[in-house]
């Protein structure tokens, strides 16, 4: 099957159409937000799901409970997909916890208006290339990637869901500078993942001790996070996800595209990331 097959495109991107619906996408248009919402901001395979650990227990004050009730996809869901609607994120108590994968030009008006607290992670674009390839493998609902090569240049040209990893990054980097931004990499966290702890739970205004911190970061390791059923999709059938095929946890480490991409293509992708990126002047941790 094709991407016409399997994506809706919506605001000039393609969006996967077995999780997101005309519904979901009005839904999140006319959405509300709070002030003190928090809302993760991710291009996909940059580091969604640790930050959808990491968040709910910073504002819980270390509470496993956070983490062990509920799926990750109903504790902080995504704004744009089909359950969203159905949530009654209207009545959740605050501090609520969102996530998108939106760029900052497709964020409804009320985002605008309100400012909710962003956390933008972010991570280098060769390992989001490897991770999204090995996912849209075991993805059924994903378009198959195809011969790696082809998935490079669909990935380079943003033919893949969610757009441009380029138009993502710089759209949230240029952000109106009203708005409430942490910016924090994948690359960060693997480094010190205690102090990002510290540094997420400082911009979300949450004073908790350095034992309180130091648990948080060891609850997640990526070891121990793989091991949380409400975290690793482990209950999702297999023919939606076939972790057979790939894992969803699967290495968690920076630098395997050197695992994946030949020489060429890293000479092809450092080509293309050297013209897009040359009036980006934010010092990425993997540069
Ligand atoms: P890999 O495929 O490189 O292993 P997302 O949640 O945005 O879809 O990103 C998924 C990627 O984040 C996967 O990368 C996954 O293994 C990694 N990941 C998830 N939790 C992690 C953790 N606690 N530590 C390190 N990497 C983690």
């Amino acid at each position: 099957m094709t991407e016409a097959e399997f994506y809706m495109p919506y605001k000039g991107v393609y969006l996967p159409s077995a999780i997101h619906s005309s519904e979901s996408l009005k839904y999140y248009e006319e959405f509300t937000f709070r002030p003190d919402d928090i809302v993760t901001v991710t291009y996909p395979k940059s580091g969604t799901t640790w930050m959808k650990e990491i968040v709910p227990l910073i504002t819980s004050g270390g509470d496993p409970k956070s983490v062990e009730t509920l799926h990750n996809w109903d504790r902080v869901p995504f704004l744009e997909e089909v359950q969203a609607p159905i949530l009654n994120l209207e009545e959740r108590p605050s501090p609520r916890m969102f996530s998108t994968h939106f760029h900052y030009s497709m964020m409804p008006p009320s985002f605008f208006e309100v400012k909710p607290k962003v956390i933008y992670v972010m991570r280098n674009p060769k390992d989001v290339f490897t991770s999204s390839f090995h996912y849209h493998e075991m993805a059924s609902f994903l378009v198959n990637p195809g011969p790696k090569g082809e998935f490079l240049r669909k990935f380079l040209d943003g033919k893949v869901m969610f757009g441009s990893w380029f138009d993502h990054i710089k759209s949230w980097l240029n952000a109106d500078g009203k708005h409430s931004i942490m910016y924090i990499s994948y690359e960060e966290m693997i480094m010190d993942l205690k102090d990002s702890v510290t540094r997420i739970a400082q911009f979300l205004e949450k004073s908790l001790d350095a034992e309180v911190i130091e648990k948080i970061a060891d609850r997640c390791l990526f070891k121990n996070m793989k091991q949380n059923n409400m975290s690793n999709y482990s209950v999702v059938p297999r023919e939606i996800m076939d972790q057979t095929k790939s894992e969803f946890f699967r290495k968690g480490i920076a630098g395997d595209w050197k695992n994946l991409l030949t020489a060429s293509e890293t000479e092809y992708f450092d080509s293309v990331y050297r013209d897009k990126m040359k009036d980006v002047t934010y010092k990425f941790a993997w540069d």
